[in-house]
């Protein structure tokens, strides 16, 4: 395979904002009296925030009007862009901004592709924005992970076919994006979890292009 682009997620790859959106949605969930534990959390992963909402109820069998649950989904944001204001260039994940400049320097384009719309926000927070040559973000999909549109608007944007692409990614909702949209995925994290992952890192760190080698399907 010809790598002529990587496709990073955002939020628990590139930087540790996953804590931060469990942190203020477990509040929420204390706040309305039921236990949301971080294995519940993998649910919410890569998923918008009104479908994050949607699953948090559902875990805590609370039923919300419409109005109520765009309250809950401001307060929410609310208090996770507190946190998000106080992001500095230190809170990239290890090996992040390496890997980035790795993959420029072999002239591989790289893009985001986060159902995030603080995505911009916290990209600039952590100096990360100029490592990207295309951000595409939640202000600009309709259809969130698992559908494949954040990663295959990513591909056109660079102008690369999606064989072409890797896309690096935290989360099963991601992981099913990227296979829908007919590209390699690479997880991040957990073999456990990350089972339908192409290949898996625990992150980051130390990782070149060069690891990027997928097992062949025939030899399987
Ligand atoms: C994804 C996160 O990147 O963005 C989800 O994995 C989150 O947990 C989603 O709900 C939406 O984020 P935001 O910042 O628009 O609320
Ligand atoms: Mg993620």
């Amino acid at each position: 395979m010809i790598i002529k682009a990587c496709l990073f997620d955002l939020d628990g790859v590139l930087v540790d904002t996953a804590r931060f959106h469990f942190l203020v949605w477990k509040q929420l969930a204390d706040k309305l009296d039921f236990d949301f534990t971080e294995t519940d959390n993998e649910r919410l992963k890569g998923v918008s925030r009104m479908d994050s909402l949607e699953i948090l109820l559902e875990i805590g069998n609370i039923s919300a009007t419409e109005e109520e649950k765009l309250n809950f989904a401001e307060e929410k944001n609310r208090i996770y862009l507190d946190f998000i204001r106080q992001m500095t260039p230190n809170d990239v994940l290890p090996g992040s901004r390496e890997f980035l400049n790795e993959l420029k320097s072999h002239g591989v384009f790289t893009g985001l592709g986060s159902a995030s719309k603080n995505a911009r926000l916290i990209l600039e927070k952590t100096n990360l924005l100029s490592l990207f040559d295309a951000v595409v973000d939640g202000n600009l999909i309709r259809h969130a992970k698992p559908n494949p549109e954040v990663f295959a608007l990513g591909a056109q944007m660079l102008r690369v076919e999606s064989t072409e692409c890797v896309v690096f990614e935290d989360a099963v909702a991601g992981i099913q994006a990227a296979h829908n949209a007919g590209m390699k995925c690479i997880g991040i994290g957990s073999a456990e979890i990350l089972i339908e992952a192409d290949l898996i890192f625990p992150g980051l760190m130390n990782l070149r292009i060069s690891n990027l080698v997928f097992p062949d399907l025939a030899s399987r």
